[in-house]
């Protein structure tokens, strides 16, 4: 059955460079306390819309509809099923089945990027993109995965002089049709019954990143102690195993800031419990390793153990105020996780998130830096843990969901149960340590989730194929708004091997979030598994990533402020620079950093394009002019990075932990052309346009590296 859209629609500019277009069944439903759009008001722009096409005198025409907007009614086997529902569930009726649908025209000109957590390449290619978070199998991080743990519903086209966002603002499930259905069109459709569609639309990504930040959040600032290293295992069972690992880090000198304690950690799987006989004292353990300058991150699982008769009262507690998913009959919803039969948070609720958020209590009081929020897409196995892994099943779409003028259906809210999570967890963080900055790690994500969390890629194999993955899968979540990622460094699922783990290492020092982790029963991973060579290697990495900790904080302030990547796909530095849309092989660390990772086993040379600029080689003293190629050695240890000239980068002398004292900083100068002259006044040291503070307490260096010359001066 098709269906007529009102005629009545909302189309208004709500930034000068962000137009919002409107079609839908009830043009004035009222927003949902979740909605993740920060603004709403109208405003005057330069925006016209003619009624099938909106364009700007900047830009000329944006977005061009094919034919009106259409709705339908849609069935449960139009989507990807198996995705979605379990066997025999169809769509809720209302708005959970009625489909709207744009076609709009696509620009041949335009490369297409965003679309946030896919295992595709950088440029979208023709095809379908669901958005709909699921946990995917663990052979299911391949490019034919409809759609993955996170669900940004964004699209970026760029060509030169424009960079162009659309945001389908819909919890629902969507999809974006990329020339498919027909080669020349853009089709997006969503359940739910409206389609509201921000287009924004900006000069370069850069301020493409800071309107789609202005829209949904700017990411959250993180502490300094996170962008360390982070060491992390499924399997390491005992408070002794954790204290001796951070020892041996300590023993052998590599930096280490943060373990993360995986579900091990748990009495009998229950969220918000230590074993008492395996972690008898958590509170002692955290205490002995921070004196090391060692953090502990403990994961957390949406699903509470279904226990109404211990003294675990969590369960007891949710029941009783309401706090969980409930059936249609309102008896509340189990379904089976890690601890088999389990409840499930409703934080579509606000009383129920405050509640989640107070529970962090617990993990606070016993001295946890940081909480990993997992399983939350949420994810739900077929049969009990405890007789063995088995399928997912999904959670049934029309499960009772939030409450007042936010009750509605599961399936408005799947795509934000992460996001919802995390915000709860954020939020009980800063209310219960106020002079802390919270750090939450998530898996499932929406858009707006870089306000709450970090994220990571979820389960990874250990395979080149996933290495080579990791770059474009990173820089576009940060093209998609997310800067904060990483991936499990050395592969998730399956045994690494030296090699293939040395080269993660050298890569993931570029990475937003650096974190090693491995699946239970794989191989150990630490740095120190693969014999002393591999070692000494993996150390020297591992202090590089200290040694840019300054640069990188402030990259991370930056994105906080602006919006901006930190990991950078090459064409968000070079927009003027078709080539630099075509690589993902390699990508800027900020705005100074070019690095060309290797991602094949046995290669010890890598081509190298080299972006407009000249660039200075990290381990020697060639200067390289762009924009050009280059074949460049990539022996082992010694991955190809490369300084941007008229850019300066200030590093660290190498220490063990965000805790431990810096000995000296160094600015690392790199001309563009020539020398030029620096000058010192107070703490700043002026440099061409560029300005540096010299920490007052930092013995400073300042090195500048000419193409035929390196200069130093002392600061002391
Ligand atoms: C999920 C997570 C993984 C974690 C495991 C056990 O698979 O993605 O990181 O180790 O659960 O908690």
């Amino acid at each position: 059955m098709s269906w007529k859209l009102a005629s009545h629609q909302q189309h208004h500019a709500v930034a000068p460079h962000i137009y919002r277009l409107h079609f839908g069944l009830e043009a004035l439903r009222p927003r949902r306390s979740w909605d993740v759009v920060e603004l709403r008001q109208s405003v005057d722009s330069d925006f016209s819309w003619s009624g099938t096409v909106l364009s700007h005198p900047s830009w000329g025409s944006l977005v061009e509809l094919v034919e009106q907007p259409a709705g339908r009614q849609a069935q449960l086997s139009d989507y990807h099923g198996q995705l979605l529902a379990r066997p025999g569930d169809q769509l809720p009726a209302g708005p959970a089945s009625l489909e709207v649908r744009l076609r709009i025209k696509r620009d041949p000109q335009a490369c297409y990027f965003g679309l946030g957590q896919r295992m595709g390449p950088m440029r979208r290619d023709p095809g379908s993109y669901c958005n709909w978070t699921v946990d995917p199998p663990s052979s299911g991080h391949h490019r034919g995965i409809a759609s993955m743990y996170q669900a940004q519903p964004y699209l970026m086209l760029h060509r030169p002089g424009l960079a162009l966002g659309l945001f389908l603002n819909s919890t629902w499930f969507s999809r974006f049709d990329l020339g498919l259905e027909h080669e020349d069109e853009i089709t997006i459709c969503t359940l739910g019954g409206e389609a509201e569609l921000f287009v924004l639309a900006a000069s370069t990504p850069a301020q493409l990143n800071r309107l789609l930040a202005q829209l949904t959040g700017f990411p959250m600032q993180v502490p300094f102690w996170s962008l360390g290293f982070h060491q992390s295992r499924w399997g390491y069972r005992e408070q002794s195993e954790i204290a001796e690992l951070v020892a041996q880090f300590r023993r052998r000198q590599i930096p280490l800031d943060v373990v993360h304690l995986d579900i091990d950690y748990m009495h009998e799987f229950r969220s918000f419990s230590f074993d008492p006989q395996r972690f008898p004292d958590p509170a002692g353990l955290a205490e002995q390793v921070g004196q090391q300058g060692v953090r502990l991150v403990t994961i957390i699982d949406p699903g509470i153990r279904f226990d109404l008769h211990s003294p675990y009262e969590i369960a007891r507690q949710g029941c009783a105020a309401g706090h969980f998913l409930r059936n249609a009959d309102g008896s509340p919803f189990t379904a089976y996780c890690w601890p088999d039969a389990a409840l499930f948070t409703d934080y579509s609720k606000a009383e129920a998130r405050q509640w989640w958020g107070d529970q962090q209590r617990f993990l606070v009081e016993r001295g946890i830096s940081g909480v990993w929020i997992d399983m939350n897409e949420p994810a739900t196995f077929a049969t009990p843990f405890s007789q063995g892994f088995s399928s997912q099943l999904p959670v049934p779409l029309g499960l009772a969901s939030g409450e007042g003028t936010d009750a509605t259906v599961h399936a408005e809210v799947h795509n934000l149960y992460g996001h919802q999570m995390a915000e709860a967890t954020h939020q009980g963080l800063k209310r219960l340590q106020p002079e802390e900055t919270p750090w939450v790690l998530t898996r499932s994500a929406f858009v707006g989730t870089q306000k709450w969390a970090v994220s990571w890629m979820g389960d990874n194999h250990s395979w080149w194929e996933h290495l080579a993955l990791a770059l474009p899968q990173l820089v576009s979540m940060g093209l998609s708004g997310a800067p904060l990622v990483g991936v499990d460094i050395g592969g998730f699922f399956g045994n690494t091997h030296a090699e293939l783990f040395e080269r993660w290492m050298e890569q993931a020092v570029f990475y937003p979030f650096m974190r090693n982790h491995s699946a239970l029963g794989t191989r150990a991973q630490e740095p120190w598994a693969f014999g002393p060579e591999v070692e000494e290697r993996v150390r020297q990495h591992i202090q590089r990533r200290y040694q840019l900790l300054p640069y990188l904080q402030q990259l991370a302030e930056d994105s906080h402020q602006t919006g901006a990547p930190i990991l950078r796909a090459l064409f968000w530095e070079f927009p003027d620079d078709p080539e630099s849309a075509l690589h993902e092989d390699q990508a800027m660390f900020g705005e100074a950093i070019l690095i060309a990772p290797v991602t094949r086993p046995g290669h010890t040379h890598r081509q190298v394009y080299f972006p407009p600029g000249s660039w200075y080689d990290f381990w020697s003293n060639q200067v390289v002019e762009g924009p050009t190629f280059k074949v460049w050695p990539a022996p082992l240890g010694k991955m190809p990075i490369f300084l941007r000239g008229g850019r300066a980068i200030p590093m660290d002398s190498p220490r063990l932990s965000t805790a431990h004292g810096v000995e000296r900083r160094i600015w690392w100068v790199f001309p563009a052309e020539g020398p030029g002259s620096a000058r010192r006044s107070d703490q700043t040291l002026h440099w061409q346009d560029e300005q540096f503070r010299l920490e007052p307490s930092l013995p400073c260096q300042v090195v500048m590296r000419c193409k035929d010359t390196t200069l130093t001066r002392e600061y002391p």
